[in-house]
């Protein structure tokens, strides 16, 4: 099991997730944030402490979410690593809740 950034991170990039995850395995990206799966160990640390609610178990993603458990892994392998919080996105309080997200998403 992993736990999976949903698209609601995008745009937002809060990045409180990144400060208790005791692995280190979120990998950041222009506008959103990925959990490498192959690092995760499960521990749902980190899914309360999203203000955007996009951290979800990989059996519990909101139905159309499923895409982001295969871009979670896929990005995690060309982006680096985070382990400290920094400022959100500029406009994260107005992107934050906003629907169709994904299209928006920059790689
Ligand atoms: Fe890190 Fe735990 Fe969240 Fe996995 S569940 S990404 S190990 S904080
Ligand atoms: Fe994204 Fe939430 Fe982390 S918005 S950066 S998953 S705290």
């Amino acid at each position: 099991m992993t736990f999976v950034v949903t698209e609601n991170c995008i745009k937002c990039k809060f990045t409180d997730c990144v400060d208790v995850c005791p692995v280190d395995c979120f990998h950041e990206g222009p506008n959103f944030l990925v959990i490498d799966p192959d690092e995760c160990i499960d521990c749902t640390l980190c899914e309360p402490e999203c203000p955007a609610e996009a951290i979800f178990a990989e059996d519990e993603v909101p139905e159309g979410q499923e895409i982001f458990i295969q871009l979670n892994a896929d990005l995690a392998k060309n982006w680096p690593v985070i382990s400290e919080v920094k400022d959100p996105l500029p406009e994260a309080d107005d992107w934050n809740g906003k629907p169709n997200k994904i299209d928006l998403l920059e790689k």
